[in-house]
């Protein structure tokens, strides 16, 4: 059981929100308050608090980003996300994606050469920028010469993504971006992109194209991070040649919070324990996912 006790120090300010943070102990500042369950233990405790930023999770707010595993649900008021607040049920899935039962969304993606992908139902485990992607929506992201992926999700009925990913032909020209880490050739696309995951070690480059008739305005420009990415998406040719052009480009604006202070009575054992439980999750995931893998590749 968790405890919180608050301690307020109101100062004026502007436009961003306090949340409670599992992973300090304390609060955060952000545009956004999540809180994080594990559906596949247990539908109704909240395992993990934090923050996020950036105007692309905007249509999140009051619902939850969801897999077969995990929600993460959002808000935006100051300590929204009480893990003793009241979040959306978790929907059972009953679609079929592919060989798979019981899915909430259904997803795919098709590679350039036109192969595609073994239709699954949606997760956004092991993702970086598609994990902002929504039901009913088709999105392109290329990240190097091989790596250029039309991606496909939906809700809308058993196999919808096969359907939906047929009818994408997706290509701009809008803007000229830099591709892989190097950043030495160049993608065509909507809004380039740069990610880096924790450091910048993992740094990733590349061109998104949405489908805006679709899902319009899904991706916008501007900074985000979210699990321990970061992304910043600007609309400028080269624009992502590195974090410092594409934070100017993207016009960046820091989240100023009430000064408060926060102490959570959550041990480590607690957390520790959250922790794991996240990360054994994540495996036995990964682990379903490759045997449903399997079994779609020997009946099919
Ligand atoms: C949530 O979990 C409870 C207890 O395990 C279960 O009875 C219930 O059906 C679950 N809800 C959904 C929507 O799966
Ligand atoms: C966008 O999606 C719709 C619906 O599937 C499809 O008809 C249309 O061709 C797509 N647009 C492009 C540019 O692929």
């Amino acid at each position: 059981l968790l405890m919180y006790l608050l301690v307020f120090l109101l100062i004026p300010s502007a436009l961003a929100v306090s949340c409670y943070d599992s992973t300090t102990k304390s609060s955060c500042c952000g545009d956004y308050c999540y809180a994080y369950r594990s559906n596949y233990v247990d539908n109704s405790t909240i395992r993990e608090t934090g923050c996020l930023r950036g105007s692309i999770f905007r249509p999140f707010i009051g619902k939850c980003l969801e897999d077969n595993d995990e929600s993460y649900c959002f808000c935006d008021t100051d300590y929204c996300n009480s893990p003793t607040a009241r979040y959306p049920e978790w929907k059972h899935g009953t679609l079929k994606c592919g060989q798979t039962k019981g899915c909430i969304s259904c997803e795919v993606h098709r590679s350039l050469s036109g192969s595609l992908a073994t239709p699954r139902c949606g997760s956004f485990f092991a993702k970086s920028i598609e994990i902002v992607m929504q039901t009913q929506s088709c999105v392109r992201f290329q990240i190097s010469e091989y790596d250029n992926k039309l991606y496909c999700l939906c809700d809308t009925g058993n196999n919808c993504d096969t359907k939906l990913i047929k009818a994408q032909k997706l290509t701009s020209n809008k803007v000229t971006c830099l591709m892989e880490r190097s950043g030495k050739e160049t993608c065509k696309g909507d809004f380039c992109f740069i990610s880096q995951w924790y450091d910048l070690m993992s740094v990733e480059r590349g061109c998104i194209t949405n489908n805006e008739t679709l899902y319009a305005g899904l991706y916008q420009s501007g900074y985000a991070n979210f699990l321990g990415y970061q992304y910043i998406l600007c609309e400028s040719d080269k624009c992502n040649k590195d974090w410092k052009t594409a934070e100017k480009s993207a016009d960046i604006k820091e989240p100023l919070c009430h000064t408060t202070t926060i102490t959570t009575t959550m041990s480590p054992s607690e957390i520790l324990e959250a922790d794991f439980q996240r990360q054994w999750n994540n495996l036995i995931y990964s682990l379903r996912n490759a045997f449903s893998d399997i079994m779609w590749r020997l009946q099919g």
